[in-house]
């Protein structure tokens, strides 16, 4: 076995070469991964005692993808493209053995090879679209000729992963290894092929899925039509439709031709960096910043959950299916009876909709307790009240807070809960922390977990991964009363319903909103707080008014105190980063995401831009637009809010 450098090694077993690459965290397929491929392979094309060459990662996955950090700055050979050519080219079989997540230019590197194995638990997919991308390494011409142009739109427009089993019925791979025996797989794998003795397959060669009568030939169109309303505003999908067409019409070099200026294109885009800052972003907001000490979050093995609420009983599932021991308690109604209904219900609908088999419902069942007695929570690690009345939330903390071990977390949950006068009541301050899990309907993926003066690192550490395991997006928020996004967003429903007595048509500034991207559904959140009864006034496609007022005038009147506020809350320390008000904003409220939220768009306008705006508007429309002291400082700077 010989080991090349600190991220790759070279053994060769029974004929069969594997190269294993270990860059962690998600071996990106940054200029140095690239490299030990290029030296790898061209080894052991070399070498004459191996026969065939099987592709393997150490660490948690295989190649997440191309190194995200490295856009934007000067392109470093061996490039991507060059790689795959030597592996697609490769005069030996060479076999992807995949584990994790195989994505992005990772999988498009997969399609290359002559052969796909990967492990039970394996995803894999082309997830571009989600950074504002293509997939730029073949994959808009490879995936069509496996699994058909229909299937790939689908597949690469939504950016989903696609678990090994059902990869495996799409061909998207050739077969699955044992669990924990991919490499004694893999190898067992290559040996057949070679014994089989079939000539190299390779993807771009095959035409037999893009053949003009395998498909309707308004295939194109009517996936546009159909799918114009989840597209809307953004420009990676679009591009996707494109370069999946030119699979299908011209010769796979020509395509491939096409893919890569479609793709340099979109990796130019405004769009892009925005989807690029807000993946960084949801990552950073995970982490703790400041100069506490955080020795590391205590594992939470166990949670309870008092009150059998909708949000109540989602965490609990969601806990159940990270393997989490849920204990339920459900007060107000004996043994639990409206929280055991829920669940039930919840997991009939699962199993009858095909999310979830029978098994598998039967094994989250049994990590989740009913009862209706607050004692039985004494194991549980942490434990998240969601009563829905606040004198109640306080009575049910003091009393958690007198029965369950001293180590337990109390989280409190709710928007506009005093977390620091319950905190201080209880005996364990420290271990007392509020959360705020967003209740938007097609994105509840947010949770505002505050911490107080009082709370232990660990205790807001451990709260945040505990959010985390649970597959939901962590923002720490200060103490205050209606934490980020009840802040900024109030600020636009006050400048709303303001606008409105004015005379501007509510219909207007809906249509204002959703140009701009909101979704519909999240302007309807917005205008339920500013514009009351809603029936009362025009449609959205109204664009008549009665005060004489410039619209983008009246977008920057409804989006700049967003901004303005944010900077407020990073004044008074209620947001620790700009881009966790971004987060927020997009996750809790659908700011588009193309945007970057306000924050990085408030950069992007420019922020004196911003700062004179804002005086205008202040000049016109009195104090409420009077620029937070950062944002003067920031200009006076000339800083930026998210760029470093
Ligand atoms: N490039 C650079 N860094 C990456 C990365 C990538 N492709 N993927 C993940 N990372 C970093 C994260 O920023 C994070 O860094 P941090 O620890 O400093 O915060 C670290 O790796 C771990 O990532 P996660 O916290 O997300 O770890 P998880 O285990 O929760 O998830 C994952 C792992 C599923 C691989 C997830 O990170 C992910 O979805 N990554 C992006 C995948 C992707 O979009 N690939 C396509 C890239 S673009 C491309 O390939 C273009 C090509 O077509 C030419």
């Amino acid at each position: 076995m010989s080991n090349k450098g600190e991220i790759s090694s070279i053994a060769v077993e029974d004929g069969v070469g594997v190269l294993t690459i270990d860059s962690p965290p998600v071996n990106a397929l940054g200029v140095a991964v690239r490299r030990a491929l290029d030296e790898g392979i061209r080894e052991m094309v070399q070498d004459t005692s191996v026969d065939a060459i099987i592709l393997l990662c150490g660490g948690r996955t295989f190649f997440a993808g191309a190194d995200i950090s490295e856009f934007g700055k000067a392109p470093q050979v061996p490039l991507l493209p060059a790689v795959l050519e030597k592996i697609e080219n490769c005069p030996k079989p060479l076999i992807a053995a995949m584990h994790g997540t195989a994505l992005g230019g990772g999988y498009e590197l997969a399609l290359t090879c002559h052969y796909r194995i990967a492990a039970p638990s394996a995803k894999v997919g082309l997830p571009e679209v989600k950074l504002g991308l293509l997939p730029g390494a073949g994959g808009t011409q490879r995936l069509p000729r496996l699994v058909g142009p229909a299937m790939a739109l689908d597949l690469i427009v939504k950016g989903d992963q696609v678990p090994a089993v059902q990869a495996l019925q799409l061909g998207m791979i050739d077969a699955i290894a044992r669990e924990g025996q991919l490499r004694e797989d893999a190898i067992a794998y290559a040996r057949a092929i070679l014994a089989e003795g079939v000539p190299l397959r390779r993807i771009r060669d095959r035409n037999e899925k893009i053949a003009p009568d395998s498909f309707p030939a308004d295939l194109f169109d009517t996936f546009r039509a159909a799918n114009a309303a989840s597209m809307r505003g953004f420009k990676a999908p679009g591009h996707i439709v494109q370069a999946i067409g030119a699979s299908v019409r011209v010769p796979f070099d020509d395509g491939l031709l096409r893919e890569r200026a479609l793709f340099q294109e979109l990796r130019a885009s405004r769009e892009s960096a925005a989807q690029r800052y807000y993946f960084f972003a949801e990552r950073e907001a995970a982490k703790i910043a400041g100069n506490q000490k955080v020795s590391g979050p205590v594992p939470i093995t166990s949670v309870g959950i008092v009150g059998g609420t909708a949000m109540g009983i989602d965490i609990a599932m969601a806990a159940a299916d990270a393997g989490l021991a849920v204990t339920v308690i459900d007060i107000d109604t004996a043994a639990g009876g409206r929280a055991r209904r829920s669940i039930a219900d919840a997991y009939a609908a699962a199993v009858h909709d095909g999310r979830m088999t029978a098994e598998e419902v039967a094994r989250l069942q049994d990590r989740i307790a009913l009862a209706d007695d607050p004692a039985l929570l004494s194991a549980s690690d942490l434990i998240v009240e969601f009563d829905e009345d606040p004198a109640e939330k306080q009575r049910i903390i003091r009393r958690l807070d007198a029965i369950v071990r001293t180590d337990t977390i109390l989280a409190t949950s709710g928007n506009t809960i005093d977390v620091e006068g319950m905190a201080v009541s209880c005996s364990r301050p420290e271990r007392v922390v509020g959360m705020h899990f967003c209740a938007s309907a097609d994105a509840p993926r947010l949770v505002e977990a505050a911490r107080c003066a009082v709370t232990s690192p660990e205790a807001i550490a451990s709260a945040m991964h505990f959010v985390r395991r649970i597959g939901r997006v962590a923002v720490l928020t200060g103490p205050r009363r209606g934490f980020i996004a009840n802040r900024i967003m109030s600020a636009m429903a006050t400048q709303a319903r303001a606008a409105i007595a004015e005379g501007s048509p509510p219909g207007l500034l809906e249509a204002l909103l959703y140009d701009y991207g909101f979704p519909a559904d999240h302007i309807q959140q917005i205008s339920g707080t500013a514009f009351g009864d809603f029936d009362q006034y025009s449609t959205a496609t109204d664009r008549t008014r009665q005060a004489p007022v410039d619209d983008e005038e009246l977008l920057e009147r409804l989006l700049l105190p967003v901004v303005n506020e944010g900077a407020k809350l990073l004044e008074e320390k209620g947001a620790t980063r700009a881009s966790d008000i971004d987060v927020v904003a997009i996750l809790g409220y659908g700011w588009p995401v193309y945007r970057g939220g306000p924050m990085f768009w408030a950069d992007e306008i420019g922020l004196p831009r911003v700062l004179s705006t804002l005086n205008e508007l202040r000049a016109r429309h009195g104090e409420a637009f009077r620029p937070s002291a950062l944002l003067e400082e920031k200009v006076a700077l000339g800083a930026s809010f998210t760029r470093g």
